[in-house]
């Protein structure tokens, strides 16, 4: 692997562990504004020093993330459909490999629509998106079964989805989570972050679902709305962080839940060394 791709890939997941806590804000490029990300700076800002990247938009990077940040960055590139439309599929790429260069992004993203009326042109998107980062030193994460596709999610349809992008070269891939997931992890030969869906019943569902895809052999998290639809994102963040490098107990991922929910102490939004 070229050194400049696989630095970007190392930097998004930590040595220690190897996994890696990814933090999804990217919902306003097809949803608008989603409860909770009406404000995205706002949200963001006390999430972003607990988060080993962040999942976004140009336009959100530009507007809301400041450039003194160096948490990784991972660039939502494909867009084209909104929650308006039937067929969320008829997705193209929206920014260009040039932009996340100029972004000095970590890795670039996009949905792919396995089984879905675009299901030829998003596979193609992906190739050639991949054919670009390979030139660039750039990671393309490859997104399966967004919006619709969700009512799919079993098993053998999410281990075609993954295996399908792996095969294309995608050198990450973002699923959920679901019944028989080592399956999909067997299936796929680059590492696999789950995203969390909708807002779960409970905090705790939300950990049981990041600790039993953690065991199935997931490298990772790329979440959103359990974490900042939490009634406390941070408490929540840093839960989440126990499972997936110190592989805590659902129950110990609790605990830290319960500790941190009342954290009343500010967050530094830059890097520790850089505050004066
Ligand atoms: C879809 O909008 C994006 O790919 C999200 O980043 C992904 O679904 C993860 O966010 P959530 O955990 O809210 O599903």
């Amino acid at each position: 692997m070229d050194w400049g791709l696989e630095n970007r890939i190392r930097r998004m997941f930590p040595a220690a562990s190897g996994n890696s806590v990814m933090l999804a804000v990217d919902h306003g490029y097809f949803m608008g504004p989603t409860r909770r990300l009406e404000n995205a700076k706002a949200t963001i800002a006390p999430l972003l020093p607990h988060a080993d990247a962040l999942a976004l938009t140009r336009g959100i990077l530009r507007s809301s993330v400041p450039p003194t940040s160096t948490t990784p960055i991972v660039l939502r590139v494909s867009g084209g459909a909104t929650i308006l439309k039937e067929d969320l599929s008829h997705e193209d790429v929206t920014t260009s490999i040039r932009d996340a260069v100029r972004l000095n992004v970590s890795a670039v993203a996009l949905s792919v629509f396995v089984g879905s009326p675009h299901e030829h042109e998003s596979l193609v998107h992906l190739s050639k998106l991949i054919d670009d980062g390979e030139e660039y030193g750039m990671p393309v994460l490859a997104i399966t079964a967004v919006g619709k596709e969700l009512e799919k999610r079993d098993a053998r349809y999410l281990a075609l989805a993954c295996r399908v992008s792996a095969e294309l070269g995608a050198h990450l891939v973002k699923t959920y989570y679901c019944e028989g997931f080592d399956k999909v992890v067997e299936g796929c030969p680059v590492p696999i972050v789950v995203a969390g869906g909708p807002k779960l019943d409970s905090e705790k569902a939300a950990l049981e679902l990041a600790h039993d895809a953690i065991a199935a052999g997931a490298r990772g998290i790329d979440m959103g709305r359990n974490i900042w639809q939490s009634e406390h994102p941070v408490a929540m963040l840093l839960a989440l962080r126990a499972i997936v490098h110190e592989r805590a107990s659902v129950k110990e991922a609790l605990e830290i839940y319960d500790g941190a929910k009342h954290r009343t102490e500010p967050v530094p939004t830059i890097a520790p060394s850089r505050r004066s």
